[in-house]
């Protein structure tokens, strides 16, 4: 028996299931990080949106910053973030080649700044007042800092990171992943629920 939960579902009693490279390819790390970064794609340009508006003068819609900012800090911090910086970055950086290698001090630095900006923003989340004008052009300003920064990780992530965790780190090295990511799913809220808790508002910012 699969020690791997969901392949239970699909082996029946008599039946032996798919071998260790077909279950491994069923649920590759990468593909599931893939997935990630479709959601992540579609809150970065929410938030966008919003800091666009507000640029302008309006007031800060409360409600979906919000929604948005918790997407930020419990999804893309707390859990997809969290899957790479702790599994896919390390082994990159001992497998991959130099060039890749070398990409992951990027992304730290990266990470650690949105880590920061994220907290700034929170903080723009509570206002007690309305935003002043300074407060406006901050907030937007650090959304556009933010944004940036996602969309380099992306890149250098699809680029040169998955294709060299595919082609260098060994199946057998991941395995363990994939219970890994599932765990900060379940605890957190996986990329299919916070899709879902988005896109209300994907009808009321349209691109
Ligand atoms: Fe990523």
């Amino acid at each position: 028996m699969s020690k791997l939960s969901p392949m239970r579902t699909v082996v029946g009693p008599g039946m032996n299931g798919p071998n260790a490279q077909l279950r491994f390819r069923m649920l590759r790390p990468t593909d599931n990080l893939r997935a990630d970064h479709q959601v992540i794609a579609l809150g970065a340009r929410l938030l966008q949106a919003i800091a666009d508006h507000v640029r302008t003068g309006a007031p800060l819609p409360a409600d979906d910053t919000a929604l948005v900012l918790r997407f930020l800090r419990d999804f893309v911090l707390a859990v997809h973030m969290r899957k790479e910086a702790e599994a896919l970055w390390p082994a990159v950086a001992m497998r991959g080649d130099d060039a890749c290698a070398g990409m992951v001090g990027e992304l730290l630095r990266l990470h650690e700044e949105i880590t920061t900006l994220t907290h700034s923003l929170v903080l723009f989340w509570e206002p007690i007042e309305p935003l002043s004008a300074d407060e406006q052009r901050g907030f937007a300003e650090t959304v556009d800092q933010v944004c940036a920064r996602l969309a380099r990780i992306a890149e250098i992530e699809e680029q040169c990171l998955f294709p060299a965790c595919d082609a260098s780190v060994p199946a057998d090295d991941q395995l363990d992943w994939v219970q890994q990511f599932q765990q900060l799913e379940h605890e957190r809220g996986g990329c299919q629920q916070w899709e879902r808790s988005l896109q209300p508002l994907a009808a009321r910012w349209p691109a």
